[in-house]
């Protein structure tokens, strides 16, 4: 279908670089008849948002920390994939974090104000609402009109479901141009870009924002253990395509396949592209390519996360034996990697600093690779920062905070992140992994390509942590009892 839209009428916005709205108008004859003959369509029984509560509190917060300024959340537009098609929409974390929109009711290039008034601040939701059958629009704009890219919220509509006051993102432009402090997140909208000058709190504005979500409030808990729920079917599904992966060429695919079907069923999207590393490609960390062929008697590493229509996403790794069942080498560098994610599990509680999840994993991983006569240096020296022979196996951290990101509160200080104790409440995945290139002769040829990460995503507790991803199998034992359950 193109966008060479038969009843598109000419723009009055500035060009685009791809239009969507192009051809002459219509006749008025047929413009008349095309407003008319329509059924009633509001939706009077909208309810609010279960989020919106806590939407609102995360406002409080922020309006306290820029008293007296104006802060602009744009929601970004649509992506150009190639030519005129784009990829699928998803807002920006903070806007999506503040305004509590979610999901399929998602607007593009909606724009979250918040105007600074006697005590804080007054929230206005910009949206391109819905154009209905009294406007020409619905027929003849590609880019919003509902015949060609569905129903949107009418501003009432979208008032009933956040909550807040909604205004038409047409205005904003004017808006935003009168002369006012104002801060911005910059490089996700053009025009408010455009519309607003730097301001030199710019950066300390998005470190806020980012470094608000570090600690989860309860509904984004339960959020993220959809997430996982939903994940942990999605690696059921990986399983019981496995055979399916062996027999069709490049069936790395196959099993990405399966995961991403789920992630579209029960959630939003992924919540990142998806690592599937059947036999060496496991030691390629960000291996997306996902083309190799999945043969018997390796392992595959799968590294995936359903994101949910609230936008958070769970980033969970399993390893599994291709056959069902892990060869004595397969075996034993894999239980050192468990040994280390159960290390991991248990320096967390709140008051430890969030480094040491990675200094325990570590540790461990020293120890085993010591003791298997593949370091030239004792497992103490090698875990001095200025040495870390060991790294050549273990390769990255082992954690990091997970929401509305996958590595989310990426723009927070070292200070408030790495340097920074835990809380009751932060979510983090713990991820130690092994991987030994198909190259490497300082190990005997039967652990040569393979690789091995597990994955699982922690929520702080008051006395240590809780594994959100508790319910799919770890251990040896377990994987093999579950790949038989699902493959028999
Ligand atoms: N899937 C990305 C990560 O594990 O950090
Ligand atoms: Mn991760
Ligand atoms: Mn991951």
């Amino acid at each position: 279908m193109s966008m060479n839209n038969e009843n598109a009428e000419a723009s009055t916005e500035a060009p685009e670089k791809k239009k969507r709205i192009h051809d002459q108008a219509p006749s008025e004859l047929f413009a008349e008849f095309m407003r008319s003959g329509w059924s009633a369509s509001d939706l009077d029984d909208l309810q609010p948002l279960e989020v919106v509560t806590y939407a609102y509190a995360r406002r409080q917060v922020l309006s306290a920390a820029f008293p007296g300024i104006r802060l602009v959340l744009p929601a970004g537009g649509y992506k150009v994939r190639a030519n005129d098609t784009d990829y699928q929409y998803r807002p920006h974390s903070a806007f999506a974090y503040y305004s509590g929109v979610q999901g399929a009711d998602s607007t593009a290039d909606a724009v979250l104000v918040m105007e600074p008034t006697e005590g804080g601040h007054l929230t206005y939701l910009y949206i391109h609402p819905r154009s209905t059958r009294d406007t020409d629009a619905f027929y003849r704009d590609a880019k919003y009109g509902e015949l060609w890219v569905g129903r949107r919220y009418t501003l009432a509509e979208a008032k009933a479901r956040y909550q807040i006051d909604t205004r038409l993102v047409n205005d904003l432009e004017g808006f935003l141009k009168e002369e006012r402090e104002t801060l911005i997140i910059r490089g996700e909208d053009a025009m408010v870009d455009g519309a607003v000058k730097k301001h030199d709190r710019e950066e300390e504005f998005v470190t806020f924002v980012s470094e608000q979500r570090l600690v989860k409030d309860p509904y984004e808990i339960a959020e993220m253990q959809k997430a996982v729920d939903a994940s942990a079917l999605g690696f059921n599904d990986v399983i019981s395509v496995i055979p399916a992966a062996v027999a069709t060429p490049r069936g790395e695919r196959v099993l990405e396949a399966a995961f991403y079907g789920r992630a579209r069923v029960l959630g939003n999207d992924l919540g990142y592209s998806t690592i599937v590393g059947a036999g060496a490609h496991a030691c390629v960390l960000h291996w997306i390519r996902n083309d190799g062929d999945v043969h018997m008697g390796e392992l595959v590493l799968v590294d995936a996360g359903v994101e949910v229509e609230s936008f958070y996403t769970a980033d969970i790794t399993r390893t599994l034996p291709v056959s069902g069942k892990f060869t004595p080498a397969q075996r034993s560098l894999y239980m050192l990697v468990y040994e280390s994610q159960l290390a991991g599990f248990a320096a967390i509680k709140p008051g430890v600093k969030f480094s040491e999840i990675n200094k325990a994993c570590q540790e461990v991983l020293a120890r085993g690779l010591a003791d298997m006569g593949v370091l030239t240096v004792s497992a103490e020296e090698s875990l001095k920062p200025e040495i870390g022979l060991h790294r050549r196996w273990t390769l990255h951290g082992v954690s990091h905070h997970l929401g509305l990101d996958v590595h989310d509160c990426a723009q927070a200080r070292k200070e408030n992140y790495m340097d920074k104790e835990l809380e009751e409440g932060m979510v983090l995945t713990v991820e130690p992994g092994l991987y030994i290139q198909p190259d490497d002769e300082l190990f005997e040829p039967e652990y040569r390509g393979i690789g091995i990460r597990i994955e699982d995503d922690v929520v702080v507790t008051a006395d240590g942590c809780r594994n959100l991803s508790e319910d799919i199998p770890r251990h040896p034992d377990e994987i093999e009892k579950w790949m038989k359950s699902i493959l028999r």
